[in-house]
């Protein structure tokens, strides 16, 4: 996830700047970038790659003078590969801005600022912003931001200097985080406290509609109308040590806590007029309406949320979709031709199996779609179709955030396969696209409260063996959980069918095997009680995960896990946090080391 810093004061800015966003490194990124004032004008240097490697060895080569303030950035990928160009500051010499979020109408603001003779020379959606300021700046910064933020739709938050207007920042934000910090003589922005926590810990957080503007003589905050506002001072209690994960103990209780942004950052780019739309990467309606089998395939959880789509997309759209894990259909020849689609899903974008899969796809003649989070990787450059799931970087060896946000893009693919071939109309594709897009707030609640989570956790860390269980897309959910538990707490999981449990694996059922059950669905959910009533009176200690709302009877469950309300078809992708949360909590209490699971690495790049 990108990373914004800002100083300014007496002290030379450069080594502060590259400091800070050292601080920041943790959040993962992939170029660097900062740009100062020097004498007259904006010097800017950035570099694709490792702050050490790329920007500092710059830095080395470039005659830098004494300037006191600044910008600087990390930028992880969104829109347009790693590279110099593409890196923050981003500016034309008169302006120059760094940005985190995601801004979903700069395809108009681009055309808008080309009708107006503007030149691009990144792939970015944050130069739409700087030439959006150049454009409507005319000597009062104020008013170029004001202006330039009413056109602006999307989440961010941004650092922005003036040649014109020395030694001064201004800093705005929506959604995506920005605090400012205050110390002796001396101010700053930054992404998080981390970045600045050794020179201050007293900040002010930025809200939404509130911009910052701060120079030598200290910070000063105005609405976005220019009337001065006062705001509350706060003191950092983190050491430096745990900020780097933002607070958090793990990177991977951090990635689930950011479950609510990188859904919303993976829809909202996907959704024009209220109907999904992937013209970004030329999947059009005509080609979804005329393609002959879908097929999905990846490893792990990238494949488990292909199940979901399945379900998803076979359900909506009447279509038979064939999931697979990439390892097994690379050597079975698998019957894809010319005519079929085929959806490769892979987090890192550099798993050999899925990189094959991809590869074997092609030669056989079917259109490639990936759907990756690492802008620029092999998958990504290889496939014919490219959607980037930007969830930001996933550092924690465990999938969980990558994994919300392929299935929240998942539910977006049923959608419009099911629209384009006529089997939902304009207005139930529109009722499905609002509902997913307030799965986000739903999420959220479900991390209000993390005490459900560790009593279950309390009650069966001890557990040698468990299963996970449920029917439909509970049944794709629980190969989900079951796949989380069993990496992170090295208990041994299965995940089952509910109603194929009779058919041999119900025999391994002895008294206290925890037995995890996943019910959304309300159409199943009778059903899915009886299947648990028969491994309670084998002795299983149930987990049942559910609508609060649901009156369970005591002698069914032993706990509950409630879910808040929401329609069915949407529950999954809410109730994956609960299954998130559970296996983090009992891995703790095991001791295990939750972000590097034994034996296990982040990107399988071998076969
Ligand atoms: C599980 C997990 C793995 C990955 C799998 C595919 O928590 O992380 O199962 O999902 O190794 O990795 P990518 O998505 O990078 O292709």
């Amino acid at each position: 996830m990108c990373g914004i810093v800002g100083f300014v004061g007496k002290q030379a800015c450069t080594s502060i700047l590259v400091n800070a966003l050292r601080k920041l490194e943790y959040r993962g990124y992939d170029s660097a970038g900062i740009a100062i004032f020097e004498g007259e004008r904006i010097k800017t240097v950035k570099a694709q790659g490792k702050i050490s490697e790329g920007l500092e060895a710059k830095l080395k080569t470039e005659p830098i003078f004494h300037a006191t303030c600044g910008i600087g950035h990390t930028r992880w990928a969104t829109h347009g590969e790693p590279s110099d160009v593409n890196s923050h500051p981003i500016g034309n010499g008169r302006v120059s801005i760094v940005h985190n979020g995601i801004i979903e109408n700069y395809r108009e603001i681009k055309a808008f600022l080309t009708s107006k003779g503007y030149g691009f020379e990144s792939e970015t959606d944050t130069e739409t912003v700087a030439k959006l300021l150049d454009y409507y700046y005319e000597g009062d910064p104020m008013e170029a931001i004001e202006k330039a933020l009413e056109d602006i739709q999307g989440a961010y938050a941004l650092g922005i200097i003036f040649r014109e207007h020395k030694n001064k920042i201004y800093a705005v934000r929506k959604d995506s985080p920005l605090i400012v910090g205050k110390g002796d003589g001396e101010s700053y922005i930054a992404s998080d406290v981390t970045a600045i926590l050794e020179h201050t810990r007293e900040y002010y957080c930025l809200e939404r509609g509130e911009i910052a503007v701060l120079d030598e003589r200290g910070i000063h905050f105005t609405d976005m109308h220019g009337e001065p506002i006062e705001k509350e001072l706060q003191t950092a209690t983190w050491d430096v040590e745990s900020a780097q994960k933002g607070g958090y103990e793990h990177f991977m209780l951090k990635e689930i806590h950011e479950q609510p942004e990188a859904v919303k950052n993976t829809l909202s780019p996907r959704v024009k007029d209220g109907l999904p739309d992937f013209s970004e990467c030329g999947l059009t309606a005509e080609k979804l309406r005329e393609y002959k089998h879908i097929f999905i395939v990846g490893c792990g959880s990238a494949m488990h949320s292909g199940m979901v789509g399945k379900y998803l997309i076979e359900d909506l759209a009447r279509t038979p979709v064939i999931v697979d894990i990439a390892s097994e259909f690379r050597y079975r020849n698998p019957l894809v031709s010319s005519g079929d689609l085929v959806v490769i899903v892979s987090q890192s974008g550099e798993t050999a199996d899925t990189l094959e899969a991809l590869k074997l796809s092609k030669a056989k003649g079917a259109d490639t779609l990936a759907v990756v989070n690492v802008v620029g990787s092999s998958i990504a450059r290889e496939a014919d179709m490219v959607i980037y799931t930007n969830a930001g970087p996933e550092i924690s060896v465990c999938s969980t955030k990558a994994y919300a946000v392929q299935v929240a893009f998942m539910y977006l693919l049923a959608f419009e396969v099911a629209y384009s071939r006529g089997k939902i109309d304009e207005e139930e594709c529109k009722r499905l696209t609002a509902g997913l897009l307030a799965v986000p707030e739903k999420i959220q609640m479900c991390l209000d409260d993390m005490s459900g989570y560790q009593f279950v956790a309390s009650k069966i860390f001890n557990a040698d063996s468990l299963l996970y269980i449920g029917r439909g897309l509970d049944n794709a959910l629980s190969m989900e959980g079951s796949l989380k538990l069993k990496e992170i707490s090295y208990i041994h999981s299965e995940a089952y069918a509910a109603g194929e449990l009779k058919h041999g694996t119900i025999s391994l059922i002895e008294d206290g095997t925890p037995v995890i059950v996943a019910a959304t669905q309300s159409a199943l959910f009778e059903k899915t009680l009886s299947n648990v009533r028969s491994v309670k009176s084998r002795g299983a200690k149930v987990v049942m995960i559910c609508r609060e709302s649901e009156a369970i009877d005591a002698n069914c469950a032993d706990y509950k896990v409630g879910l808040p309300d929401a329609e069915d078809l949407f529950l999954p992708l809410i109730s994956v946090v609960a299954m998130q949360l559970i296996a983090y909590y009992t891995a703790v209490q095991r001791g295990c080391d939750v972000d590097k699971p034994r034996n296990l690495a982040k990107s399988v790049t071998v076969e």
